[in-house]
């Protein structure tokens, strides 16, 4: 949501604590994305064992750590778990999203540099993350034991052994909206996949395998730049716009399977009406806690139909898992009970 340019700290006073809020957000929102990790753990095992399963031993082994460990690879010793370890196909994730996800994709592509403090409270240097610390894939990709998701159009020092990171910040689930349109997203993918294929094919190592590509989770986390253009067209077409944009996450789901794809994490939007931006330059009505009721609602409707999507895709899909998650609910959770992650009262005063 968020755009480049706010991402850089403001000359004067207001935009300096105005960045500061966003940065607090950001910081917050990624504690509140490591107790969902947490929590998924821990009320979910239905929905973490999808994942469990998709991502094979590796999820497993961290997650049965006390009870999973198998006899003879305790009696051995390190070494065996070390060893078994090394047989085990690396976790590999191909992200599909916007700024909430963007590991630096935008930053890549548009040749942009941007400045310390970015990626001050994490990486200690300016990563092109629309945040200065971690993002929510991030964090996925700590919990799954395997190193950060690289932007596909990284050109410098990228490593895709684990997957690639597909995420540009400011891009759309509608079509030509934005310049990575989840639709050029899947293109990106297609074209990744065969080349990667392809060199494989001539003895060559390519960074993800056919194994790989199958036992891969497919991500997405989009959608919040749609929703928040709907608010801005008039309302008795609200109805038909969201109709359109799940079904452009249905037919990319249904490309990515086509491709090979089976096991899929789809994120629903966060609360909208909280983002601080939103909250500084929109008029409307607010919430209890100080968000905008008119883009919570249509986030959470939005939300609903992706839901409603994912259930009908299981039952018409062969052979994938789909998972979707609420991220709604845990962003807001967030914001209403925000003292319990540690803000302050004044800090809420002042974010409204
Ligand atoms: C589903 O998966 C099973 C096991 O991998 C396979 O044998 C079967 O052919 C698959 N079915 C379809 C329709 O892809
Ligand atoms: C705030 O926390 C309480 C207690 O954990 C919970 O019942 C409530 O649903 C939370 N509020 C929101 C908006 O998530």
């Amino acid at each position: 949501m968020a755009s480049v340019a706010n991402g850089g700290g403001g000359a004067n006073g207001g935009n300096k604590v105005f960045s500061l809020r966003l940065q607090y957000y950001c910081v917050m929102a990624a504690v509140v994305v490591a107790v969902m990790v947490l929590s998924l753990v821990l009320v979910s095992p239905a929905a973490m064992g999808a994942v469990r399963e998709n991502l094979g031993s590796v999820v497993a082994a961290a997650s049965s750590a006390g009870g999973g460990v198998r006899g003879d690879a305790v009696v051995a010793g390190e070494a065996t778990v070390a060893a078994e370890r090394e047989l085990e196909p690396p976790v590999v994730l191909f992200n599909f999203g916007d700024s909430n996800s963007d590991t630096g994709g935008v930053a890549a592509a548009g040749g942009i540099r941007i400045m310390p403090p970015e990626g001050r409270t994490y990486f200690q240097h300016p990563t092109g993350r629309l945040s200065d610390g971690r993002v929510i894939i991030d964090f996925i990709c700590e919990s799954l034991n395997t190193h950060e998701l690289n932007p596909y159009l990284k050109s410098i020092g990228s490593d895709y052994s684990n997957g690639v990171n597909f995420a540009m910040a400011g891009s759309t689930v509608s079509r030509g909206v934005s310049p990575y349109s989840l639709n050029v997203q899947v293109d990106q993918f297609v074209y990744f996949k065969h080349r990667s294929l392809e060199l494989f094919g001539r003895g060559l190592k390519g960074p993800v395998n056919k194994e790989g590509f199958e036992n891969a989770l497919y991500m997405m986390d989009i959608g919040h730049n749609d929703v928040a253009g709907v608010m801005h067209t008039p309302s008795d077409k609200w109805d038909k716009k969201l109709r359109e944009i799940v079904g452009e996450i249905k037919d990319a789901i249904r490309i990515l399977h086509d491709n090979g794809a089976r096991k899929f994490w789809i994120h629903g939007t966060g609360a909208l009406g909280c983002l601080p931006a939103l909250v500084v330059q929109e008029k409307g009505e607010h919430d209890a806690h100080g968000c905008l009721a008119k883009y919570n609602r249509a986030a959470q409707e939005f939300n609903k139909r992706l839901s409603d999507l994912c259930d009908e895709m299981r039952l018409h899909v062969k052979n994938a898992t789909i998972v979707y998650t609420d991220m709604f609910a845990i962003k807001y959770d967030f914001v209403a009970n925000h003292t319990k992650y540690g803000m302050s009262a004044t800090a809420s005063k002042h974010a409204r």
